[in-house]
């Protein structure tokens, strides 16, 4: 497959459910693969926030993934978490591999209160499983007025700039900040040109991805997904050293397995993945009045919708506006679901073999 254009697209089926409905089928799946209640909840409640926000690479899809972790010991069921303060305004969450979108929330719970009481807080996950979609902990922060950054590490499947060899992960970062008016300003990106759960939907959608999200095992650009060896950092170098910092923050400084050595999310799935995550949290309080910052916020994203759009745009939208129209949206009609997926969490399956021992590019 060459350009985009010419693959023949077989279109996935898309049903629409209510979010009440989602969760509640998420969290049974998970609940029946093992996971305690709460967690399963909490998990639910994020995956859910994900595919309300079209973030569709962090959502449903990944249920069935989680599901054979959780059903094979790759995730501790009852883990014994502690917040250790090393600091007034540090500390680091020991997470001991529990369910990565739960852990990493009660991290964030620490991490708030310490920025409330301190003015700001630097706060590592240490040893969680994958914590998802980025948006939902810093969209936490800003509702209690914080300005929220975290970044996160993940498996191994980027080329350093320049080289052949695969050598970091897809290391996100994501950045809030609180408005007056509206809901706050997210931005929440992979390191990558795209997240591999991009390249996993179009996988499962037949579709062909644009030439410069990838390369094939010959280091050359390909836009087969199924043909996938490795995905490019954004903007070459920048993005890359962009990488090595999220991977500094969130891996080395709390002492954790870094660059190529962060476990492969398929390749040991009955084994804790021991990955870090960083959260930054800043309390605008403690440099400029609140309600002149929120209001200044506002201002941003008004001047910022009156900018002219260029040629094939139709306007210009806030970092992170799209994921909220969609959340508004589906939230009150309903979240596109992939029909395959629906089905699977309707019924009573887990599966054993579909991920487990494949390599970090597996479906
Ligand atoms: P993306 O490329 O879809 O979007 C990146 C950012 O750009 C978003 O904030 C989006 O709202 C904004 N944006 C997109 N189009 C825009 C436009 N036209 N105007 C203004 N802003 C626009 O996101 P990406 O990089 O694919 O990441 C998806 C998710 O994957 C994130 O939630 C990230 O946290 C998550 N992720 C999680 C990993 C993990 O191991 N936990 C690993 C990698 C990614």
């Amino acid at each position: 497959m060459k350009e985009a254009e010419t693959i023949s697209v077989m279109p996935a089926e898309i049903v629409k459910v209510m979010p009440a409905e989602l969760q509640q089928l998420i969290q049974t799946k998970l609940e029946h693969a093992g996971l305690h209640t709460e967690q399963a909840n909490e998990a639910a409640k994020h995956l859910v926030f994900a595919d309300s926000c079209g973030i569709h690479s962090h959502g449903a899809v990944r249920v069935d993934y989680y599901a054979e972790q959780i059903a094979k010991g790759g995730v501790t069921l009852d883990p014994e978490v502690r917040f250790e303060k090393t600091g007034a305004s540090t500390g680091i969450f020991h997470a001991d591999n529990g369910m990565g979108q739960y852990v990493a929330n009660l991290g964030l719970q620490e991490a708030i209160q310490m920025a409330k009481e301190s003015g700001i807080a630097v706060v590592g996950v240490s040893q969680m499983s994958h914590s998802g979609a980025l948006s939902y902990y810093v969209k936490q922060a800003a509702e209690q007025d914080l300005i929220g950054i975290a970044m996160c590490q993940s498996d191994p499947m980027v080329v350093p700039f320049g080289g052949a060899d695969i050598y970091y992960g897809t290391n996100p970062i994501a950045f809030a900040a609180p408005r007056k008016e509206g809901a706050p300003v997210v931005f929440d990106m992979a390191t990558t040109v795209q997240a591999w759960g991009k390249i996993l939907d179009a996988r499962s959608k037949n579709q062909a991805i644009p030439n410069t999200w990838a390369v094939d095992e010959n280091g050359n650009a390909t836009t087969d997904p199924h043909d996938v060896h490795a995905l490019l950092p954004i903007a070459g170098p920048k993005g890359y050293g962009l990488m090595m910092m999220v991977d500094i923050l969130s891996g080395i400084l709390l002492g954790l397995p870094f660059g190529k050595h962060v476990s492969s999310m398929y390749d040991k799935i009955t084994e804790g993945r021991n990955l870090g995550q960083l959260y930054i949290l800043i309390d605008p309080k403690r440099f400029t009045d609140l309600d002149l910052f929120k209001e200044r916020i506002e201002t941003t994203v008004a001047e910022l919708h009156q900018v002219k759009p260029a040629n094939g745009f139709k306007q210009v939208f806030y970092p992170g506006e799209i994921n909220q129209l969609n959340y508004e949206k589906y939230q009150a009609e309903g979240i596109p679901v992939e029909k395959n997926i629906y089905e699977y969490l309707n019924s009573e399956t887990i599966h054993f073999d579909q991920y487990g021992g494949k390599g970090a590019f597996a479906e």
